[in-house]
């Protein structure tokens, strides 16, 4: 069985005694369960405080993008060769980074530094409502696959983050049941793109106002591998929820 994910992503939020405090506040709470993976995503500033609290912790550290090369005249940017003793895990290709920074043309690039670097890459995927509307959800994500995954051969840490763009940070998430489908469709074309059993065996979340309130839904359908979080990870009740939860939902699987 595929152990789920739940992962916080901060975004612009938390100072470093802020994210402190919040990670505090989590850790008592999570650290003993060991069915759910557990993941935060700070701001940059705060990664070495917070992966130097949760050095020995169950509770893993990812950042929220990077750049692809190592160095260079690359001005407020951070490389992985920056990020790759501190961070388990990096977010690719969020839609808020599509949209505000052109991420769209380096995504590719980004997956094979992560790679290259041994950091296990979150890859966000998601149409947009114009998009769901018109019956092109398939096409836009498979699209945004062969893109962000042309000429990378290994995938086998690989997770992907299922987020239709009209669900993050709206309150309007999508129905359980319309996220399974989608994401088993998205299985499916990993399984064309590799093959079927290298599909079969990596983590897709769900993302896009996902919380205390559906992730049991979630949680519980066949396809979905937990959530990637937003604002309500923000809340430590809320993501603690989230995290026991999806352990409760697992534990009866
Ligand atoms: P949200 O954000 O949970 O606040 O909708 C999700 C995300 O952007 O990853």
């Amino acid at each position: 069985m595929r152990t789920p994910m739940i992962a916080g992503n901060w975004k612009m939020n938390t100072t470093v005694e802020e994210a402190v405090a919040l990670v505090k506040d989590m850790q008592k709470e999570l650290e003993d369960i060991s069915n759910v993976e557990k993941l935060v995503c700070p701001p940059f500033i705060s990664l070495k405080a917070v992966s130097e609290l949760l050095a020995k912790s169950s509770i893993k550290v990812g950042a929220q993008n990077m750049h692809y090369e190592d160095k260079g005249a690359f001005t407020g940017e951070v490389s992985p060769l920056m990020i790759k003793d501190i961070c388990h895990y990096v977010i690719i290709g969020h839609s808020e980074r599509r949209q505000y920074f052109n991420d769209d043309f380096y995504i590719n690039n980004k997956v094979k530094a992560a790679n290259k670097y041994g950091i296990n890459p979150i890859l966000c995927i998601g149409e947009k409502l114009e998009e769901n509307q018109s019956g092109l959800t398939m096409d836009v994500i498979e699209r945004q696959l062969e893109q962000a995954l042309a000429g990378v051969e290994h995938i086998g840490n690989l997770v992907i983050a299922y987020e239709p763009i009209w669900a993050i940070g709206t309150g309007k998430s999508a129905s359980a049941e319309q996220a399974n489908d989608t994401i088993g469709a998205i299985r499916q074309k990993l399984g064309s793109l590799y093959n079927n059993k290298i599909a079969s065996t990596l983590r897709i979340l769900y993302g896009g106002s996902a919380n205390a309130e559906n992730i049991a839904e979630l949680a519980g359908q066949s396809e979905i591998d937990g959530a990637l979080v937003g604002g309500a990870s923000l809340k430590p009740e809320q993501y603690i929820s989230m995290v026991k939860q999806t352990s409760a939902v697992y534990n009866k699987k």
